[in-house]
């Protein structure tokens, strides 16, 4: 018989950032669902890898000094980059893509001519508002107050040449594909899709730049490059070898059957996706599911907000595999779950430690004391037994039912019952006091071995979950590689009868909550302070003023028209100012360490106007010109507040 084939990928990551515990939520799920696949019997290939061209990384790459591949190539494969981390997290793919390989590029120009023979793509003019020194086009609800959003300055009508995907001719069997068919899950997504994208109208997709270089250059047309979503999407066949003599394994395993995607990426994958897929003739994916986010406080996580949670840092703390569990027995896949410390250790605390990490211990530290770690083969029903027993036999058929579903949180939710049952089962039984009768061996061997017996179901299907944690649960308990299987769990009586048991170490020592919790603390904050500038931030004063005292304060734009040194003073300078009122005004201001006089001639500054007029060696000062001040290691930076040169004498800050 046909072995039966599973394709599973992830999104390929733009390595502009840092990867979040929020990017390696999606890969551990991936990774969990490809393993569970792989222990059902299934020939897998996992997918992943990483999504590198377009003007972000061009433009990153820029400001840190290097050619965007050197850039890159730190990133992907530099240390604690992201081959690093998905190594750390035990992912198991079975290949890893970057978009700038040669055979992904090659294949994308062979796509994209295709669909431009085919007539599906077309060249066109792109329509926008163009700012010149940005070299960027902006959409008009891209514009911030009718201006560049990147510089602020003027944009204008401008028309570039592009290339155009029909997506339009598309959207009718799109719709259906949504709608009449489960492609897209959770079932919820499907209605944002349709109401908010199809049912306005699809419009054509513009799939070419020529506003910048680093992209797959469209080889029929030169200066033109493949939109990245576009050379992004296509990742999922070309990875296969589609259109490409790297991999031969495309007509092995396409159609994917499922593509993991966020949400925020579930418009490309549904839409755009199958369109481009129709056009080409290929067979559509099986699904796509498009999870949820770990959101902060209600925010996504994201290096810019400063609250990355960094996935190395959490698994050094808590080891990979409680990680991992985390991610997936706390939130359900399909919607956001806000990420918190506490919750982190709590359920680590709760299900690992209390539950299943007791479990384990309180059983084989039994049969070590009572036994010596060999049970008797001798067996003792009683009636209590069966309901355990029953339980952990159908376990793996609710479990299945879940897992098919990508529901992960209830997956482990019915290992977990089984779990909290079998502990239930040890206050029952009382094994210790059967330990002290000499006459009631049988039975305690009896119950040693359900528990055992049960562990061992658990175990296997908590496998995908926590590969190495398993594995040595599996060592403690004595399981043979045979009975480690999927078919063996539900099938009870699979471990040997006088398996040898061996308690060992913990697998998961309570964690001290409190200060756990300030180790996360301090490290956050270092990490937030490494990922801004060397600034120190003095904490702010809470002192507050009352909103009309504030309405009070007289601050102005007042134009430089002189300045100079103030005698006998190293740090005094003397401005005069144009406030606009048609009489010069003086201010002293001690900034001269920071500025030359004559490099702030004819610059428009800001000043408090209204503060009582002090002498300053002998010198009226009327009013306080605005400075920004800080500390950079710890010396004192000072900047004079600068402003727009657009802005009139006199003009009113409020
Ligand atoms: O979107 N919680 O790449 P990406 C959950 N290159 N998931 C999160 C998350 C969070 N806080 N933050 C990010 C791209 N993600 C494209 C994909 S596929 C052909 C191209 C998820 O690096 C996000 O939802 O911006 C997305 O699915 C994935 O990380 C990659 O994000
Ligand atoms: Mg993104």
């Amino acid at each position: 018989m046909e072995q039966k084939k599973f394709y599973i990928t992830t999104p390929i990551y733009y390595p502009s950032d840092k990867l979040h515990i929020g990017h390696s939520y999606c890969t551990v799920a991936a990774d969990t669902m490809a393993r569970y696949k792989r222990l059902t019997g299934y020939d897998v290939m996992f997918l992943t890898g990483t999504d590198e061209h377009g003007q972000k990384i061009e433009s990153k790459a820029k400001e840190a000094g290097l050619s965007p591949k050197e850039f890159l190539d730190r990133i992907v494969e530099g240390e604690r980059g992201v081959l690093d981390l998905w190594k750390l997290m035990n992912i198991s793919n079975d290949r890893f893509i970057r978009t700038t390989d040669d055979y992904h590029c090659e294949a994308v120009q062979k796509i994209f001519r295709k669909m431009y023979e085919k007539g599906d793509i077309y060249k066109g003019a792109y329509k926008g508002k163009y700012c010149t020194p940005c070299e960027s086009f902006w959409t008009e609800s891209q514009l911030v107050d009718g201006k560049c959003p990147d510089c602020g300055r003027e944009v204008h009508d401008a028309e570039e040449e592009a290339y155009f995907f029909r997506l339009s001719k598309y959207a009718d069997r799109v719709q259906h594909l949504l709608e009449d068919t489960d492609f897209l899950q959770p079932r919820t997504r499907v209605n944002e899709m349709v109401n908010n994208f199809i049912k306005p109208g699809l419009e054509d997709l513009c799939v070419s730049r020529t506003s910048f270089d680093w992209g797959i250059p469209v080889d029929f047309d030169p200066g033109h490059v493949v939109y990245v979503w576009v050379d992004a999407l296509f990742n999922y066949p070309t990875a296969l070898g589609f259109m490409n003599d790297r991999y031969n394994d495309y007509d092995k395993y396409w159609p994917a059957d499922v593509h993991f995607v966020g949400k925020e990426i579930v418009r490309f994958h549904s839409i755009i996706w199958p369109a481009m897929l129709m056009s080409m003739e290929m067979p559509l994916p099986k699904h796509v599911y498009g999870h949820g986010w770990l959101v902060i406080d209600g925010g996504k996580m994201s290096k810019s907000k400063g609250n990355v949670v960094d996935p190395y840092a959490l698994s050094e703390m808590f080891g990979v595999d409680a990680l991992r569990f985390f991610l997936l027995r706390t939130f359900p896949f399909g919607t956001d779950g806000n990420f918190s410390n506490e919750l982190l250790i709590n359920t680590i605390n709760t299900d690992l430690a209390n539950k299943l990490g007791n479990l384990v211990s309180r059983t084989t530290g039994m049969a070590e004391k009572y036994f010596g770690g060999t049970l008797p083969t001798e067996r003792e029903d009683e009636a209590l037994d069966c309901e355990l027993k029953t339980m952990a036999c159908a376990l793996r058929e609710r479990y299945e039912e879940e897992m098919e579903k990508f529901q992960f949180q209830n997956g482990l939710e019915e290992i977990f019952k089984v779990v909290e049952r079998a502990n239930k089962y040890i206050d029952e039984t009382t094994p210790w006091s059967l330990g002290k009768d000499e006459s009631k061996r049988t039975r305690l061997a009896t119950v040693l071995y359900n528990l055992l017996e049960t562990i061992r179901i658990c175990t296997t299907l908590l496998t995908p979950f926590m590969p190495d944690t398993c594995d040595k649960i599996f060592e403690k308990i004595g399981a043979c590689e045979g009975c480690r299987t999927w078919e063996k769990a539900n099938v009870w009586g699979s471990l040997r009868a006088d398996a040898t048991v061996c308690k060992g170490e913990n697998l998961f020592p309570r964690i001290d909550s409190e200060k756990a919790l300030a180790d996360l603390e301090a490290l956050q904050e270092a990490q937030k302070k490494a990922a801004l500038p060397a600034l120190e931030i003095e904490s702010y004063v809470e002192e507050y003023v009352d909103f009309d005292t504030f309405l009070k304060s007289d601050f102005r734009a007042v134009k430089i028209k002189n300045c100079e040194a103030v005698k006998k003073s190293d740090k005094l300078l003397k401005f005069t100012l144009d406030d606009g009122s048609g009489t010069d005004r003086i201010i002293l201001s001690g900034i001269h360490a920071y500025y030359e006089p004559e490099e702030l001639i004819g610059k428009t500054a800001i000043a408090i106007l209204n503060l009582p007029p002090r002498k300053m060696m002998g010198i009226p000062s009327c009013g306080m010109l605005i400075s920004a001040v800080h500390k950079e290691k710890g010396e004192e930076k000072l900047h004079l507040m600068l402003i727009d040169d657009a802005v009139p004498a006199g003009a009113k800050l409020c």
